[in-house]
């Protein structure tokens, strides 16, 4: 999947290709439907995309602030009050980033010294194991483990250890779509505040949950204080391409990760910056609709893969469902995934690039299911000549 790189450091070596840009290519190549990157095929409301306009034509076209425009501040800190009663102060507490990404390469730079270690939980989303070689800090990583993609709290306990600087986690998870539940977010607290950790969480899919509420990490008590909550306006109003993400914390947290975001991009999406902040304000009613239309996509989804032969695994959240392929067959699963597109003229994402563990993601295969219904349809009837 990856190849040697020349002049590429040795830290960075093994992130150099991604393995969704070589699903995307494959998918393009072969004509397949894309079930593999995490975008959706229908944009976001037309309200957010006029908003975007006008401000190009208003002239918010310039380098914007720092931190962001107070606008879209301000519509961040009404969010997190509105949803979750967190307190947060938009001139101190918020950060405007490109995207999610920045935010937690941004975190991993700003936060920690070379040689300390960062805990995540296994699958991850690539970007954190890449961003953490980025930051020249080591991974340690605790397992989630089926059914219910649980972890051991004595696993959490013994991958912290003094070089421990933060814990990463996210939720909803890519790519399992575990909602991690008030009892577990309960212990990664309390080992945070014993071990006086700072927790970054990566919140980018929080409206998309079906069953199980989004909890923040940062309502816990005494998790406001040490709390990094990361968020973006990728998959809430299905503008991946935008790059508009957000940091929440106390402002000297906010201070450290924007010292390090400055230096990456500076600033990022002005117009864009406007847009959002006129969607966090008025599309509550669309995230609604839209999580039901998901949800149905979901379980269309789940039933074709089911009939297909596939053992589905429970998604809470997100757009993604992971299968296990071992009853199908006893191929790897990027063998399996590289076939698909000659085999059936679909692309989806084996889970095995989110593990540092081969043997644990060896029979599993992501599809993402954010895909107008007819294509899921024809995803189906392809299916199902597996
Ligand atoms: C868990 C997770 N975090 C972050 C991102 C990236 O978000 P953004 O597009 O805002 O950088 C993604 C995108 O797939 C993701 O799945």
């Amino acid at each position: 999947m990856s190849s040697h790189v020349p002049y590429l450091n040795s830290r960075m070596q093994k992130f150099a290709g991604t393995i969704f840009a070589e699903m995307s290519a494959l998918a393009v190549a072969t004509g397949s439907i894309n079930l593999g990157q995490g975008f959706p095929d229908v944009d976001g409301p037309d309200l957010i995309k006029r908003a975007a306009l006008r401000a190009i034509e208003n002239g918010h076209n310039q380098y914007p602030p720092g931190n962001g425009i107070a606008e879209l501040r301000s519509a961040i800190a009404a969010h997190q009050k509105r949803y979750y009663g967190l307190d947060v102060d938009s001139v101190n507490e918020v950060l405007v980033t490109a995207g999610a990404t920045e935010a937690i390469a941004a975190c991993l730079l700003g936060l920690c010294e070379i040689g300390d270690e960062v805990v995540m939980f296994e699958p991850y989303y690539d970007a954190y194991a890449a961003c953490a070689a980025l930051a020249g800090t080591r991974r340690r990583v605790v397992p989630l483990t089926v059914p219910g993609w649980t972890f051991d709290t004595a696993a959490l306990e013994d991958a912290v250890n003094d070089r421990t600087r933060l814990i990463l986690v996210n939720t909803p998870h890519n790519p399992t779509g575990k909602v991690f539940n008030l009892a577990e977010l309960e212990s990664i607290a309390d080992v945070c505040r014993r071990h006086d950790l700072i927790a970054v969480t990566d919140e980018v899919y929080e409206h998309l949950v079906y069953e199980s509420p989004h909890i923040p990490l940062a309502t816990l008590p005494g998790m406001a204080e040490r709390t990094v909550t990361i968020s973006s306006a990728a998959k809430t109003f299905s503008f991946t391409g935008w790059k508009i993400g957000w940091v929440c914390s106390t402002p000297e947290l906010v201070a450290a990760v924007r010292a390090a975001k400055q230096y990456l991009t500076y600033v990022n999406g002005a117009p864009f910056q406007y847009a959002i902040a006129d969607g966090l304000n008025e599309c509550d009613e669309y995230l609604a609709e839209a999580v039901r239309a998901l949800q149905e996509k979901r379980d269309f989804l789940a039933e074709g893969l089911n009939a297909a032969g596939f053992n589905v695994l429970g998604t809470q959240g997100t757009f993604f469902l992971t299968t296990d392929i071992s009853a199908l067959t006893d191929e790897d699963p990027y063998d399996f995934c590289r076939a698909l597109p000659q085999r059936c003229g679909l692309v989806a994402i084996p889970s095995s690039v989110f593990y540092d563990d081969k043997i644990a993601g060896r029979h599993l295969v992501r599809w993402m299911f954010s895909k107008k219904r007819e294509v899921l349809e024809e995803a189906v009837v392809r299916l199902a000549r597996l």
